[in-house]
């Protein structure tokens, strides 16, 4: 696809040659998203940050990532902060803020409404996540952590054996994934949720005609023996109509040390798109793993920031100008990465 000038929606507007690039690109930030290097291409460029639901890495890497590249962000959060709750359509509020913007990322919790959004934007809007439907730029950064963490095992992508676990009902983010590795031969797909929270049919179909492997249960620790990656989500309880019934699944499948230890193979990657409940009642993902190597959960965040300057810069069309407009950084840096 042509990615100048264009909204990033949802994850099927790409081929894998797309992927690919947009991963060739992301590799290309690293000296800048880890604060090696400075680059101002963005100088002048705003982004209008428009989050209408919770939101904490989505929205503060978006910023990040444009602030890396030199550009200035406007935030509003939540529809109190905003004209919406006075009345105003999504139409109106795209036209008022693409005026003041050079692109948008946009969060909203109805599926469709950044769709919407773009439709009425007169410049690039990226989906931060829209209800319960899609989040492709958090997609493209666990793909691209699968692809990183598979690659310390000389392994490609091609062949991927992967579990989720959880809320595949509501979960946006393995929505999107699901249809990204739909691009991608011979993988393995095990879909591991309660009866009510399962992949939503059109997708598992999807998935079955570009005649890749997937299996249903409701059964964690079988289903983890064989894989490359567990991705294990949270119960997406503001989905839900009431409480008690997100109470009825919440720490139905919890992934610990022991859980771990005694299912999983050697060097299983364990990712999580983030926030992990860590409740007592719910700890789908216990703090108990938190010194095994093969935690990936803060890889993937620090890979956001990657995936999301890449976008941004092909977004806008400044690729071969980052470098150009690049120096050493004056201060002190922590070596975190
Ligand atoms: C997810 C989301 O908002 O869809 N978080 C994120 O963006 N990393 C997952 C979640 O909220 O459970």
């Amino acid at each position: 696809m042509n990615f100048a000038g264009s909204h990033i929606l949802s994850v099927q507007q790409f081929q894998r040659e797309d992927v690919e690039l947009i991963f060739s690109i992301a590799d290309r930030m690293a000296p800048y998203a880890h604060r090696r290097r400075v680059t101002r291409v963005l100088d002048g460029a705003i982004l209008g940050s428009m989050f209408f639901e919770p939101s904490t890495r989505t929205r503060v890497s978006f910023g990040s990532a444009f602030n890396l590249l030199g550009g200035e962000v406007r935030e509003t959060t939540g529809f109190e902060q905003s004209a919406i709750a006075k009345g105003e359509s999504l139409y109106d509020t795209a036209r008022v803020l693409s005026g003041y913007s050079d692109v948008i990322a946009m969060r909203h919790p109805a599926t469709g409404s950044v769709a919407e959004f773009a439709a009425a934007s007169r410049v690039p809007v990226i989906n931060g996540g829209d209800g319960s439907n899609e989040h492709p730029s958090q997609a493209l950064l666990d793909l691209y952590t699968i692809r990183a963490e598979l690659a310390t095992k000389r392994r490609s992508l091609d062949q991927l054996r992967i579990a989720m676990v959880g809320d595949l009902r509501f979960g946006r983010t393995v929505h999107s994934l699901c249809k990204l590795l739909s691009l991608f031969p011979g993988v393995r797909v095990v879909l591991v949720s309660p009866e009510a929270l399962k992949m939503p049919p059109e997708i598992v179909d999807e998935l079955r005609a570009t005649e890749h492997q997937v299996l249903e249960s409701d059964q964690l620790e079988s289903s983890i023996s064989n894989v490359d990656i567990v991705y294990s989500t949270r119960i997406q309880e503001e989905r839900f109509s009431s409480q008690e019934e997100a109470d009825l699944y919440r720490g139905k499948f919890r992934l610990n040390q022991s859980v771990y230890t005694h299912n999983c193979e050697p060097n299983t990657v364990i990712m999580h798109p983030l926030p992990r409940d860590s409740r007592e009642n719910a700890r789908e993902l216990d703090d108990d793993l938190n010194e095994n190597p093969n935690l990936a959960i803060f890889r993937q965040t620090d890979n956001g920031l990657l995936v999301r300057m890449a976008l941004f810069a092909m977004i806008l069309d400044v690729v071969d100008q980052v470098d150009r407009h690049a120096r050493d950084v004056n201060w002190y840096t922590a070596s975190r990465f």
